[in-house]
């Protein structure tokens, strides 16, 4: 087993930066473009086999210091009561979502052990064959509860946001439901064989930070609490979060995510030395000249120097039409900068 990963994650010395990718799985390989013509997404996560070949997919091609089990962050909810699809083109959408307080009372309080079983064994299956350690995840509180409520993507979060300002019990009633759900789902997914747990909270940065304090961190926090409970480390990992990175260290984890709207040099004075952090490359960049994002990878790397705490990853996942030749050379390229910066 390749441990930098994990080593890094609790700030131990590594012989190279790791690097893995959000959405290393997906459209922009054409492997997985191939599955996709016979077999929906929620087919290939509920699938075990099949989202442990997907999980594989970006392995095998390329040198990646960990994997993330091949799964989504919304079928979650479908254990509460809430229908899931995902419509061609447009992406996810929940056609009961939840509109008021009487909804949130009708939720269901599913066991994730049996709601989303699946997932648990994609998780023991893709140990039998990994060699590099498999991280498990899950959405955070917040950002399930804007699916839930908006049913689908949204651009400003209106009715979530208006639920929770008009009618604030029902809210903190849901989180308190969600973030019990997302602790133990966690939890399980280390019980199966997960290494390392990531909470995603991809909206976050729809809140002001008091409103984050108040409506979103205890709930992120609980859930942490109860997935550190497992031994693993946690990454914490939100957007357009730059303003408010103390609150999300205050809510916990291991590892914070940062996107690319920062400075990384900042990013680590505002956090401290006693976190490690992980991203800060922005996505589209792998759409650059090689050369290019090459210069882009070194200031960061450079930046970092030898500070123990830092995983190499984009400040948000890889998005579907990204050159799969530029993802290999950036691989490589961070394996072999960093090991030469450290002495290797
Ligand atoms: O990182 C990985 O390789 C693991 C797989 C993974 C997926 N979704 C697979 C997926 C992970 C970690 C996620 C998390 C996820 N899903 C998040 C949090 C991270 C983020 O990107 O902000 C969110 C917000 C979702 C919800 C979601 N799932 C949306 C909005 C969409 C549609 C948009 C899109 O990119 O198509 C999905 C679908 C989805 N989940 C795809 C994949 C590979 C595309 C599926 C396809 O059409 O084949």
């Amino acid at each position: 087993m390749r441990t930098r990963f994990i080593d890094a994650c609790h700030r131990k010395p590594v012989d190279a930066r790791p690097i893995w990718l959000m959405r290393q799985a997906g459209r922009y390989m054409s492997e997985y473009r191939k599955l996709r013509e016979t077999y929906g997404i929620l087919d290939l996560i509920k699938t075990p086999e099949m989202a442990v070949e997907v999980t594989m997919q970006p392995i095998n091609a390329f040198d990646l210091d960990a994997a993330i089990i091949f799964a989504d962050i919304l079928p979650l909810l479908e254990g509460m009561g809430l229908n899931l699809e995902f419509i061609k083109g447009t992406g996810p959408l929940i056609d009961n979502p939840i509109r008021q307080a009487a909804d949130i009372d009708k939720l269901h309080e599913p066991d994730p052990r049996e709601s989303v079983a699946y997932t648990l064994k994609a998780i023991t299956l893709a140990r039998q064959v990994l060699k590099v350690p498999l991280i498990g995840f899950s959405g955070a509180p917040f950002t399930l509860a804007c699916y839930a409520i908006e049913g689908g993507a949204s651009r400003n979060f209106t009715r979530a946001k208006s639920l929770m300002y008009e009618q604030p019990k029902a809210w903190h009633q849901l989180m308190e439901k969600l973030s019990t759900l997302v602790g133990e789902y966690l939890f399980a997914q280390a019980e199966a064989g997960a290494q390392v747990l990531q909470l995603f909270d991809s909206w976050v940065g729809a809140l002001s930070p008091d409103d984050y304090r108040e409506y979103a961190m205890p709930y992120s926090a609980k859930a942490i609490r109860r997935a550190k409970e497992s031994g693993c480390p946690v990454i914490h990992f939100g957007t357009n979060t730059s303003g408010m990175l103390p609150l999300i260290k205050e809510g916990g984890g291991d590892v914070i995510g940062v996107d690319w709207r920062i400075d990384i040099s900042d990013a680590r004075q505002i956090l401290g030395p006693d976190v490690v952090i992980q991203g800060n490359l922005d996505p589209v960049q792998l759409y650059a000249p090689v050369s290019v994002l090459k210069d882009r990878v070194k200031t960061i790397l450079d930046k970092m120097g030898d500070d123990p705490g830092y995983i190499f990853n984009l400040g948000h996942g890889l998005l579907p039409t990204t050159p799969v030749d530029h993802v290999a050379e950036l691989i490589h390229f961070v394996h072999e900068y960093s090991s030469k910066a450290q002495g290797h």
